[in-house]
């Protein structure tokens, strides 16, 4: 999807700049390039800490920065534990609602005694500080509480999201090693049950780390349980051991709190680290400025829980700054499309953030299941995941934000654990723009060689500064980490993100989209290389190559070009057949839209394939430089 750059400007309403956290952003933007660690450290002061750091910034390992140097906390001290000495301890922090119209509401002392709860369990399996715990559940309470607990005790988690396949979860629970692995029986999507416990027994069939499932119980659907491996939550839970008294465990300011699993341009899934001390001080932060959070808001993040974005802004970042979380487990158009409006309407959200594509999709029905709930709860909009293209943009601000909600287009990444291009509530906005980054980033525009574009030409996104809450590394694989972000600008000492962008006469960034082999779909990252090994581990594939094209509703699509085995003709069933089985191997977000077969790929002479020339052929445009082309 192509973003136009227009000069449309949305002023935000009176009442929403009166009342804004922040109130001005030059000036604090300045003030935060000039005196990074001062203002980092101000807003870590906001935060309580076992002991304070004795510096802010260690740059002397440089790209591996660390924050908060010597300082001691537990995100939980400050996502829960310091609530429970307040008047927070009483207010709702989680209001959940299944997609089967079940509610479950948890004040903060009610969430501190299920994590405590959880936590207990773990340590009876013997989790300990350290260990890598693998959790694949649906979206339910019990999916924020086992993180939570995780992080109590010291333990690391790696959240895998529930639509990924036995393969996909396999190869994760070996890279971080996770012993012990938390799921659900299953959840409810469109009405049906998923059948998550089968795709963890057969993960872990031929596995020999993990030693311990526990598996919470949400649909009742029979499963399959084997002894000395496999525990009821619900079991555990009624044991003496449960009980809800767990102390917190003091952490070391870059110790890891989780791992998560992305895509690279590599087939094998990248496990970027977070820490506990630098992701609580920014997400807590973007958090509080850009959603602008009040006392009295509920926020909700209709993200999944599995993702960066409901790692960072519906447990941790929220939690931090005591505010009420509304979550929901299924599916947007369930029972019908007026589903999400309905509980906008029913719990009064104020504040919702979710992505282009949701937006699209709900679009794509029509206003009048907007029309039928009063939705004037709502004060801020929130965008994430892919560029979102002006159309939705108004529509968005329009029919959902009743043109009195500024939509926060939010540019970050896995990588960088919060908002790094964002509005605050008082930018004037322009559709289909990130606008400018955040306090302390230092962000731009730059050619091959690093010399920044001029206005409005297109480039590559770096950041050129280090900032609290990024990545500290890939789990166990330090060359990789330098190779992917930082040895193509490593003279000047740039984090390459690996997206191409434009910036205006007026500094307003316009994101348009990766530039490595990554895609986007719907809002997902996935990597070409896996899509492909996906492709040729089908026994009448030779060779594939698998690209992006634009598409209405998913922002992009997945287009495989397939060389099939010696005295194979492609056909019609063979196609379904193929895409049933990277669905199949990966998951079905990966499912290509069209399987196309050929006879040759246009290679490098070094025999990489040009993935370029395939999307340019596609697209009936230029094929650019083919001077390394050998056919
Ligand atoms: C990639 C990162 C960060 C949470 C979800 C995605 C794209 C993300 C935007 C936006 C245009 C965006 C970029 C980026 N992206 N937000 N507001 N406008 N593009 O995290 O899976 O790590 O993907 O998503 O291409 O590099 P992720």
């Amino acid at each position: 999807m192509t973003t136009n750059q227009n000069n449309e400007i949305y002023n935000p309403p009176k009442e929403i700049v009166e009342n804004a956290n922040v109130q001005e952003y030059e000036k604090l933007y300045q003030y935060s390039i000039e005196h990074r660690e001062e203002f980092w450290a101000e807003q870590a002061e906001q935060l309580e800490w076992y002991k304070k750091w004795d510096k802010v910034l260690d740059d002397s390992q440089a790209p591996f920065y660390k924050w908060f140097v010597g300082a001691q906390t537990n995100i939980i001290h400050n996502a829960i534990d310091r609530h429970l000495k307040t008047a927070t301890r009483n207010k709702l922090a989680l209001l959940w609602e299944g997609e089967d119209g079940e509610v479950r509401p948890y004040t903060y002392h009610a969430l501190n005694r299920e994590v405590s709860q959880f936590a207990n369990i773990l340590k009876s399996m013997g989790v300990k500080k350290g260990d890598i715990v693998t959790i694949y559940m649906p979206q339910i309470p019990e999916l924020i509480f086992a993180m939570l607990a995780c992080a109590k005790i010291g333990a690391a988690h790696s959240v895998v999201y529930g639509g990924f396949s036995s393969d996909a979860l396999l190869e994760r629970i070996q890279d971080a090693k996770s012993r012990v692995i938390i799921t659900a029986d299953g959840g409810y999507r469109r009405g049906k049950a998923t059948r998550l416990k089968e795709i963890v027994n057969k993960a872990i069939e031929m596995c020999s780390v993990a030693e311990v499932v526990i598996t919470v119980k949400r649909t009742g659907e029979e499963v399959h349980m084997q002894n000395d491996r496999d525990y009821w939550y619900h079991d555990l839970k009624a044991l003496p051991v449960a009980n809800a008294k767990c102390e917190t465990e003091v952490m070391n300011s870059d110790d890891m709190l989780f791992l998560l699993y992305t895509s690279g341009s590599t087939g094998k899934p990248k496990g970027l680290v977070h820490t506990h001390g630098g992701y609580s001080v920014y997400t807590s932060t973007t958090h509080r400025m850009v959603f602008d959070i009040k006392p009295e808001d509920r926020f909700w993040c209709a993200a999944d829980p599995g993702w960066i974005t409901g790692h960072s802004y519906i447990v941790y970042g929220p939690l931090i700054n005591g505010a009420t979380i509304f979550s929901y487990e299924g599916a947007p158009n369930h029972p019908y499309p007026d589903r999400w409006w309905k509980m906008v309407e029913k719990y009064g959200i104020n504040i919702l953030y979710t992505s282009p594509t949701a937006i699209r999709g709900l679009m794509r029905y029509g206003e009048s299941w907007v029309e039928r709930h009063d939705i004037s709860s709502l004060r801020l909009l929130g965008s994430v995941g892919e560029p979102i293209n002006p159309e939705a943009w108004k529509w968005y601000h329009r029919v959902v934000g009743k043109e009195k909600c500024p939509i926060m287009d939010t540019w970050w990444q896995t990588e960088t654990g919060g908002f790094m291009i964002t509005p605050l509530p008082i930018t004037p906005l322009k559709p289909g723009s990130a606008t400018k980054p955040f306090f302390g980033n230092e962000i731009a525009v730059v050619d091959d060689d690093g010399n920044e574009v001029a206005a409005g030409e297109e480039g590559n996104l770096v950041i050129k500064s280090p900032w609290p809450g990024m990545t500290c590394c890939i789990n166990k694989d330090k060359e990789r980490f330098y190779e992917t972000y930082w040895k193509r600008f490593e003279k000047q000492g740039w984090y390459s993100a690996g997206d191409a962008a434009r910036k205006d006469k007026d500094g307003y960034f316009w994101i348009i989209g990766r530039t490595d082999d990554v895609i986007k779909v719907s809002g997902y990252r996935l990597g070409t290389a896996e899509i492909e090994s996906a492709l040729v581990s089908h026994p009448l594939v030779s060779e594939a190559a698998a690209i992006a094209l634009p598409h209405e509703l998913k922002g992009n699509a997945i287009h495989a070009f397939v060389i099939l085995k010696h005295g194979v003709e492609g056909s019609k069933e063979l196609g379904t057949e193929l895409k049933d089985h990277v669905a199949k191997v990966m998951g079905p977000i990966a499912k290509p839209e069209a399987v196309n077969f050929v006879d040759g790929l246009p290679k490098t002479r070094s025999g990489k394939i040009m993935r370029r020339v395939l999307k340019a052929r596609a697209l009936g445009e230029d094929e650019g430089d083919l001077s390394t082309l050998e056919e």
